[in-house]
This record gives C-alpha cells, sequence and structure tokens, in this order.
C-alpha cells in the first residue's frame, strides 16, 4: 500500500474536559458567532418548524447550549411551561436580558453552567441543542449532550436532533482542488517545477469548510454514519465506517465533500449537502490526489472519525480515509489519508 497521507498514531479517546474550556466558551461569548448562526436561516427555520411539531404544552425542556436563546424562545412559544437556557459562555448575561425584553421571564430560566454538571429540579420532557459544528463532530459538544442527556431526560423523553446522519460523496471539483493545496503545485512556479510539493502537503491535509455547490458527484453520496441521539452511547459518534463508491461516469476525482443530516422530528430534516439550500456549516472538503476515474470503477473506503490524536485541541477531530480503487475487478492502486479537522 502506498502511504499517501502522513498517518498520525491513534490514541485512546479522551473526555473534553469542560474545566480546561475556557478558550472554547470565550468564542461564543461575542455577537459575531451567534449573527452568523442566526443569519442562518435554513439551521434556525428547520429548528424552529422541529420545535413548534414537538413540544407541546406543559413540557419542561433543556436549551443545551442555548446561547442567544433562540431554541428557548421557540420552546416558550410552542407551550412549553419550563425551559432551561443553559450555556456557560458568557453570552448568558445578554441572553438573560433578551429573555425579559422579550417577557419569557416566567417561563425561561437562564442557567450559567456546564450543561451536564448542572443541577436540575427534576427531569425534563425534551432536550433541544444546535450542537453541530464542521461535519457535525468538530467542538465535540455532542459529548456534553450526550451527558446532559443521560443525566437530565425523563425516561420516554425526547432529543432534537433525534438523528444525525454523515455523508461523504466523490466529486470532481478542480476549482476546490486548485484552491485548497493540492492542485496548486501542478502548474510550474515561476518557471520551476513544484510537483513534488504535493507530497508535503499530502502528509498534513486539513478539512476545511468550504462551498461546494459548483462540485460534480461522481457517486451518489454514501452514509458513512447514521447516530440515534437519543439512544447511541457517546462513543458511537466517533464512528467508522466501510463503504463502497460505484463511480457512475468518467471524470476526474479530486476528494470528497462531507456533509450532515440531522433528523430534528418527524419530516424536519435539516441537510448541509452540497445541493440543498446553503447553510453557514457548508461542506466539509476531504482532498486526495487527482486521478482520472471511468464509470463503473470502484471505490472502497474504510473512513473513520477520531478525536485529535495529537491531543492538542481534543474539539477538533481527525479522519482517517483508507481505501482501494479498483477498475474491472483489478486494483489500481491503495492509499491512505488523514485529514484534521479545523473550526473553518
Ligand atoms: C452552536 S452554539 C448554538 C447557540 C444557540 N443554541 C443557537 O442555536 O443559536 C453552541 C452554544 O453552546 C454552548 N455550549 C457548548 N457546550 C456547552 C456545555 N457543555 N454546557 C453549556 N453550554 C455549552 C456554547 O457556549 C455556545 O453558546
Amino acid at each position: 500500500m502506498s502511504a499517501e497521507s502522513g498517518g498520525r498514531a491513534e490514541r485512546p479517546l479522551q473526555q473534553v474536559e469542560p474545566e480546561g474550556d475556557q478558550q472554547y466558551f470565550e468564542s461564543y461569548a461575542g455577537a459575531e458567532v451567534h449573527r452568523m448562526m442566526l443569519a442562518d436561516k435554513v439551521r434556525t427555520e428547520a429548528y424552529g418548524r422541529a420545535i413548534e411539531a414537538l413540544v407541546e404544552p406543559g413540557m419542561t425542556v433543556l436549551d443545551v447550549g442555548a446561547g442567544t436563546g433562540i431554541l428557548s424562545f421557540f420552546a416558550a412559544r410552542a407551550g412549553a411551561d419550563r425551559v432551561y437556557a443553559v450555556d456557560q459562555s458568557d453570552i448568558l448575561s445578554v441572553t438573560e436580558e433578551l429573555v425579559e425584553v422579550n417577557g419569557f421571564g416566567g417561563v425561561i430560566e437562564c442557567v450559567d453552567g456546564v450543561a451536564e454538571e448542572i443541577e436540575l429540579p427534576g427531569k425534563v420532557d425534551l432536550i433541544v441543542s444546535e450542537w453541530m459544528g464542521m461535519f457535525a463532530l468538530t467542538e465535540a459538544m455532542f459529548e456534553s449532550v450526550c451527558r446532559a442527556r443521560d443525566k437530565h431526560l425523563a425516561p420516554g423523553g425526547r432529543m432534537i436532533p433525534g438523528a444525525i446522519r454523515m455523508c461523504l460523496t466523490p466529486i470532481e471539483e478542480p476549482k476546490l482542488y486548485d484552491e485548497h493545496g493540492l492542485g496548486f503545485w501542478k502548474d510550474d512556479l515561476y518557471g520551476f517545477d513544484y510537483t513534488p510539493m504535493v507530497n508535503a502537503e499530502i502528509a498534513d491535509l486539513d478539512t476545511n469548510s468550504v462551498e461546494g455547490d459548483k462540485a460534480q458527484a461522481l457517486a451518489p453520496a454514501a452514509i458513512v454514519a447514521d447516530i440515534d441521539c437519543l439512544r447511541d452511547p457517546m462513543e458511537d459518534y466517533w464512528f467508522e465506517a466501510s463503504v463502497d463508491f460505484e463511480i457512475t461516469r468518467p471524470g476526474r476525482l479530486h476528494g470528497f465533500l462531507g456533509h450532515f443530516e440531522a433528523v430534528l422530528a418527524p419530516g424536519v430534516v435539516l441537510s448541509t449537502a452540497h445541493d440543498s439550500p446553503m447553510t453557514h456549516w457548508r461542506q466539509s472538503w476531504f482532498p486526495i490526489r487527482e486521478r482520472e476515474v471511468d464509470a463503473g470503477d470502484v471505490f472502497s473506503l474504510h473512513f473513520k472519525a477520531r478525536k485529535d490524536p495529537t491531543g492538542v485541541d481534543p474539539r477538533k477531530p481527525t479522519y482517517f480515509m483508507e481505501g482501494e480503487w479498483r477498475r474491472k475487478g483489478d486494483v489500481v492502486d491503495k492509499f491512505f489519508y488523514c485529514h484534521h479537522g479545523t473550526y473553518e
């Protein structure tokens, strides 16, 4: 096997330590990040529809990571009796003001703290949370949501989102390939051949958030993880899966686009796919070395999502992609890539 990417050794999973997470919570203290999320109407309106569908009068709701409180407002408007809007970020002081200004002081209680550590007077009927980072897993906030679920959710309670699916699509997209590293080295630079630099690029690959709406799929998207947010343990989110992609037309394979689909309520699915309305998550770009492919070629991938094995930032996942490219049954090549999650 030609090891194409500088693989980093896997280490046992560490827990995200909320106490040591000051910088993370500081990143949510200012207006800009909340403006970006609230400006994302696809995201916010989908949550609004799901909350409207699932909240019934008399319910108690826990909003994990309330931010400026938008999901709590939706829940209160839908008739919840009590809503706990929990956040560990300093934004909560503004949220308290927003709750008063909007006249929900009697329903929404702002709780300053870490959702999985706070104590509540009783169990809740519904947990709502917008915890998804890039390709869902970046920020690893689902760990807090799972612990909060196990601690605070009443038997028979519900979760928003109720399920999350992670998907990959093999694509042709020369512009992304050129702009995000690998393709840059293929043309001569100032009259010199720099093509060997592509190996250095491959040894240290990131997965960035990109606008993949111009991407041409070379095979249908495949689901690499399908997680039941109500029942599955936290460990299942650090998934691994084997999938086969059968190429449907000749083209140049430049990499894979990652997206997620959050099932917020029955019939309410928030998709971040490149052919769905764009969200602030956009798509996650997993570049690989360019290959000229034919219809009928098969790419078999084993894909693994893990916490940063260097331990530098446990909120940034690392993705391992090991695979085989076959044509008419013969192996053309084998490959291994390691992509490091980023916040952008
Ligand atoms: C992606 S933002 C969502 C904000 C808001 N719910 C919305 O939809 O606009 C996530 C928020 O969760 C908070 N957060 C993350 N982990 C948390 C935890 N364990 N306990 C409490 N708050 C948390 C962050 O400070 C941030 O404000």
